[in-house]
């Protein structure tokens, strides 16, 4: 009796596993566009679309970097790849528009969009001074409403195509860190949006996947300099900071698996998310604990 209930829960499990397996060749010639692709993930997102196969537009402000990263793109995919860029500051939401368009003509259509900048700003406690509401603005249109604006103009394209919408996302907009209090709400505002459109999408038989990435501590440069600067590179050595090269594959997985939400590193990002609910008073004192640097030093 009992071998026969672990032998059915044990086939569940693996054909779970194997209903969810990722298959790269599906990759291939896919049209891909990728926002913040010059540093950190987004980079790393584009050298591995680059290697399955998929076509790329990758965007940011800087010129010459994205120069560089469409040369590595031609060394680790096809050296005759189609890959392009455009440079856009996601601050101005006419750009938003022109991206989508220029991916569209480039690529000839569009099957996945990758939204993944961040504008990048200091670390600091919120006292209401005129430069912490500059930063509001800032990380209101940059962080949550480009997304919105990239999205709404891609939305007849990919709804042609049965295509994804890869929202990279962050603990951050699942439980509240300090210090990054406007970034925060700009990730629980992305969670919001997206957690409805995907509901709309449902409801309308529209066949656009959406997938929020709930991304933990990576270890790109960004995140090093920023905390390093707020003096809270202790972090770095105190908590596991994943690399950047896995926390792409496993936002790219996500997408074509077209699951609704990953998280990564799995074990710390999803038990923090989960004591949110359960145990919030807990979660928050380990979350002021460990932001605390005297603890440390
Ligand atoms: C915003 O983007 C549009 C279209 O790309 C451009 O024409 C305009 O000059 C930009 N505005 C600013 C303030 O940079
Ligand atoms: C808020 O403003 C104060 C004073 O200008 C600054 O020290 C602090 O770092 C700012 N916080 C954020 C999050 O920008």
């Amino acid at each position: 009796m009992w071998k026969k209930v672990i032998a059915v829960l044990l086939g569940l499990i693996l054909g779970y596993w194997f209903l969810d397996d990722f298959d790269p060749d599906h990759l291939k010639g896919k049209r891909v566009l990728i926002t913040g692709a010059s540093t950190g993930i987004g980079e790393q997102i584009a050298y591995h679309y680059a290697a399955f196969g998929a076509k790329l537009m990758i965007t940011s402000r800087r010129e010459n970097v994205l120069q560089e990263v469409i040369s590595n793109c031609r060394e680790r995919g096809a050296k005759d790849g189609e890959y392009y860029y455009v440079t856009a500051d996601m601050a101005n939401m006419s750009s938003t528009e022109q991206v989508i368009k220029e991916a569209v003509k480039k690529l000839g259509g569009l099957d996945i969009l990758v939204l993944n900048h961040i504008v990048i700003m200091p670390l600091g406690e919120w006292r209401g001074t005129p430069q912490n509401l500059t930063t509001l603005e800032q990380v209101t249109d940059i962080n949550y409403k480009a997304y919105i604006h990239l999205t709404s103009h891609a939305l007849s394209e990919l709804e042609k195509n049965k295509g994804s919408i890869i929202v990279v996302n962050s603990l951050a907009g699942k439980v509240a860190i300090p210090f990054v209090a406007a970034y925060s709400a700009s990730k629980f505002a992305l969670d919001g949006f997206f957690s409805a459109l995907r509901q709309e999408f449902k409801m309308r038989n529209c066949d656009i996947s959406i997938t929020s990435c709930i991304m933990g501590l990576i270890g790109t440069e960004n995140a090093v300099s920023q905390l390093a600067q707020f003096g809270q590179d202790y972090l770095l050595s105190v908590m596991n900071q994943a690399r950047p090269s896995d926390a792409a594959l496993a936002i790219i997985k996500g997408g074509a698996t077209r699951s609704r939400e990953i998280f990564f590193p799995y074990m710390s990002v999803r038990s923090s998310y989960l004591l949110r609910d359960w145990l919030p008073e807990t979660i928050e004192y380990v979350i002021r604990y460990i932001n605390t640097p005297s603890h440390y030093i």
